[in-house]
This record gives structure tokens, sequence and C-alpha cells, in this order.
């Protein structure tokens, strides 16, 4: 049985998952703005066995009717927030083995400033980054806020993304040589001018010429991993990603994307089995079955429809709440719905298959109650969780998943404490390889790409 690997899920914001619970009395999530808040939750995660704190992130949010949702202001759903990257060095000073993953968009601005900003964040971690590429989420948000004429249509933006990594990776591989940085104090020579190389890149979306000027750093290249599963997703994925965060629905479509992701990157001529696939997954651990579905009863009840259709708006461009209710989603974008040019997979999610007939509009709404971007959902005890986490990932092929905390750090922690645990004395978190985020999630030493 192979190992299987945990983040958490999180924003530098109120909310995780586009669902409404920083107002619970359990969460500690709206002390967001504390830095002692987050040591705190890294400090639990490293003793517990999670391998990353993972941050999504983003400038936009859900529009509805062309201006930010009403619910979205009011409650902070999936708006309001402050840039993860510069917590990180924070947080590692009060970790030893934990690694960080920061979401950071393709497409808005020329790869040098963030190759060069995740080599700082990979040097002050000792190469515990991860980079998640994205194309982004709220794409008409952002076209408004950045003030672009009009939005990058859907494929255009993965095209962007590819020379996007791949200029990035030619600044992190190939412009220092090993050697490179000599530190000949007797001499005076910092550099040795043989071993940097020029960048010379004259692409379709991004040129550059000339030299990069950061260091390499224990990893060089951050690990990459990726999120957006539409099919020039998955292709972007099979060509760059070392992870890869999937929306993890049903097992059955959890598991043919999965196995899509693999069979494109063997077709890319990589080692299928090399990639992390994971979800993600809400989990709410008590001590008693009935203490847990308590909890769930409390969550639940705090989610509305407004929410649902702010969030689902945000994602997709389409606004729920204006829909027939008793259409399915393809009858009602037949007639003459806002198809949009934003994100795919929740879209493509409701469409039917799996045998399943499509949902209504109705049922829609009703089945994204209190699941925002969410994954999979498992209420329970311990030995009931950690039993349901093992089978999702047999069923599946996942070889890991991302905990989305209901009620923050109180959820962190209980998952760390009462399922790891479990899930280690079973045998099913990996030793340890290295002390880079590369080797634990590889499960083999070697930091570097390759
Ligand atoms: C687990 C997970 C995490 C994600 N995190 C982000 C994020 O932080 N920022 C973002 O813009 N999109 C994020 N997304 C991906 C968006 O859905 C995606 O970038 C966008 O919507 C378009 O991609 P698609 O059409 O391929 O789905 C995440 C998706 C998943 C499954």
């Amino acid at each position: 049985m192979s190992s299987l690997h945990f983040g958490v899920f999180e924003v530098y914001a109120p909310h995780v998952g586009g669902t409404f619970s920083w107002a619970h009395p359990l969460s500690d999530a709206a002390d967001y703005l504390d830095p002692e808040r987050w040591v705190r939750m890294a400090r639990i995660m490293d003793r517990t066995g999670y391998d990353f704190l993972f941050f999504a992130d983003g400038f936009g949010y859900p529009m509805q009717n062309g201006d930010i949702s009403a619910a979205s202001l009011s409650a902070a759903i999936n708006f309001s927030g402050l840039d993860p990257s510069t917590l990180i060095p924070v947080l590692a000073r009060e970790t030893e083995g934990l690694g960080f993953v920061v979401t950071a968009t393709t497409g808005m601005d020329h790869p040098l400033p963030l190759a060069r900003r995740f080599s700082t964040l990979d040097h002050l971690t000792a190469g515990r980054i991860g980079w998640n590429v994205v194309t982004g989420a709220s794409q008409n948000a952002v076209a408004e806020l950045f003030g672009h004429p009009e939005m990058v249509p859907h494929d255009v933006r993965y095209a962007m993304a590819d020379e996007y990594v791949s200029l990035a990776r030619s600044y992190w591989e190939d412009s220092w040589e090993d050697g490179a940085l000599l530190r000949d104090a007797e001499a005076g020579v910092y550099i040795d001018p043989a071993r940097i190389h020029r960048t010379e890149v004259d692409g379709r979306y991004y040129r550059s010429r000339g030299y990069f000027g950061a260091p390499p750093s224990p990893q060089r290249t951050p690990v990459i991993f990726q999120a957006g599963t539409s099919a020039p997703g998955r292709a972007l994925a099979a060509a760059h990603a070392e992870g890869v965060f999937v929306q993890g629905t049903t097992p059955a479509q959890t598991a043919r994307a999965v196995a899509d992701i693999r069979r494109l990157a063997a077709e890319a001529g990589r080692d299928p089995d090399e990639i992390r696939i994971m979800a993600g997954l809400t989990a709410i651990v008590a001590d008693t079955q009935d203490e847990a579905e308590r909890l769930w009863g409390e969550f639940s009840a705090m989610q509305t429809d407004e929410i649902v259709a702010a969030l689902y708006a945000g994602n997709t461009g389409i606004d729920l709440l204006t829909l027939d209710p008793d259409l399915t989603l393809a009858q009602a974008l037949e007639a003459g719905g806002a198809v949009g040019q934003m994100g795919t997979s929740n879209i493509e999610r409701f469409l039917g298959g799996d045998g399943r007939p499509a949902p209504t509009v109705r049922q829609i709404l009703d089945e994204l109650r209190g699941r925002g971007t969410r994954g999979f959902r498992v209420v329970g005890d311990p030995d009931r969780v950690a039993d349901e986490v093992e089978r999702l990932a047999a069923e599946t092929g996942l070889d890991g998943f991302l905990l989305e905390p209901v009620f923050g750090t109180r959820d962190v922690e209980g998952f760390g404490e009462l399922v790891l645990s479990r899930l280690a004395e079973r045998g099913r978190l990996a030793p340890a390889a290295g002390t880079t985020l590369r080797e634990r999630i590889r499960e083999r030493p070697g930091a570097r790409l390759g």
C-alpha cells in the first residue's frame, strides 16, 4: 500500500472553501490578521505529520450582475485577504519540516518577479516551498481590477500558462550552473562568469533576454503543483506538475481524472506514479459520531442559497439564482444563460454522466449547500474518518488530501492528532526522505528536479 500525503487548504483570509463559518464560536479564522494564529496552526501541523500548509490565492472575488456579490462582500466569502507569500518566512522560522505551497496566478505579470520571489522563499525556508500554478478563478473581477478591456479566453490563459511556467523554470534551472556562486573573498570574485548563462526566450506571450539575478536555492525550482482540471488544465499538469490538486466530487469522477492525468503524464514522457494527485477533504472529526454530526449540523445551518450562488458565480460566471430552478444546467445554458469563459470544472461536474442524470439548478443549489469549492466530505469519529480516507484513496487512486478546515485550527489539530496518528499507526504516512518539500513529496532523496 502506498503512502498518503496530507496538506491543509488555507487562505490568508477569513474563509476556506467558499462557505460561511468564521462566525462559529469554535472557529479562530476571524483572527487571521494575527500572525500568532498562523504560528499556532503551523506548529500543530509540523508536530502531527502533515506534509505542507497550502494557501489558495488570487485577486478576484465572486461577481453577480456585474459587481461583487452582496453575500461575498458582507460575509467576506472569498473576499478580503492578504498576500500569503509574505507570511511563509514567519512560519518557516517556527517549524522544522513542514512544507508550504503558495498559489500564484499565471498570466497577470511577467514570470520574472514570480521566479525571484519563489527563489527567495526557497532560500528562506531551506527548500520547503512549492508553487501552485493556476490560471485563476474569478477572471471577470480580475480583468476589471487590472483594467483589462476584456477577460482573456480560458484556453488562451492556459497557453500563456505553459509559456509562463517554462520561462520561470528556465530562470531557475538554466541561469546558474552549480558552483557559479564562488564567494572567493581572497580573489574578490563572487560569481564565476563562465558559469552564468543568458536567458534568450522569444515566445508567443513572453520574451526575455538577459541574466536572472537570484542565486540557486536548495530546490532551485519550487515543487510545482497545479490546480484546475479542465482539459487544458490537465495537459498543463501533465507537462509541468509534480503535484496536482483535483476537484474531488464523486469517487468515480475523481478516479477518471486521476487516471487521465497519469496517462497524459506518461504520454509526456514522465513517470506517472511520481505525480502526487490530491483532492480537498472536509473532515469534521469528533470523539463520537454523534458529536461530529451535531457540529456538521451547526455548520450546515449557517449556509444559505445566496452564499452558494455567489461562490458558484465567482467560479463559473453563472448565476444560479437567475436560472430556472427546474431545468438542468445544460438546459438552462442552452436557453440563453451566461456561459462563462471562466473556470469549467464546476460546470462539467454537473452535466451528468457516471450513469447519473444531470441535476436541476435547484438540486445543484442544494448539493452545493455547505460545499462551496470543497471536495470530499467525511463526518465522524476518528476511526471512521481514517477508514473513509483510506477507502477514498483506494477507490480513486489519489495520493493524498488537502484538509479544508471548517472551524479553523480546531479542525487542523483534531484531524492531525486523531486521524493522522491512526494513519501513521497503519503505516500510511511516508517517513521523511530528506528535509526539502520535494523529497518529502517524492519519498526519495534529491532536492532538485529530475
Ligand atoms: C484544491 C484546489 C485549489 C485551488 N486553488 C486555487 C487558487 O488558490 N486560486 C485560483 O485562482 N484557483 C484555484 N483553483 C483552481 C481554479 O479552479 C482554476 O484555476 C480556475 O478556475 C480555472 O481552471 P479550470 O477551468 O481548469 O478549472 C483551485 C482548485 C482546486 C481543485
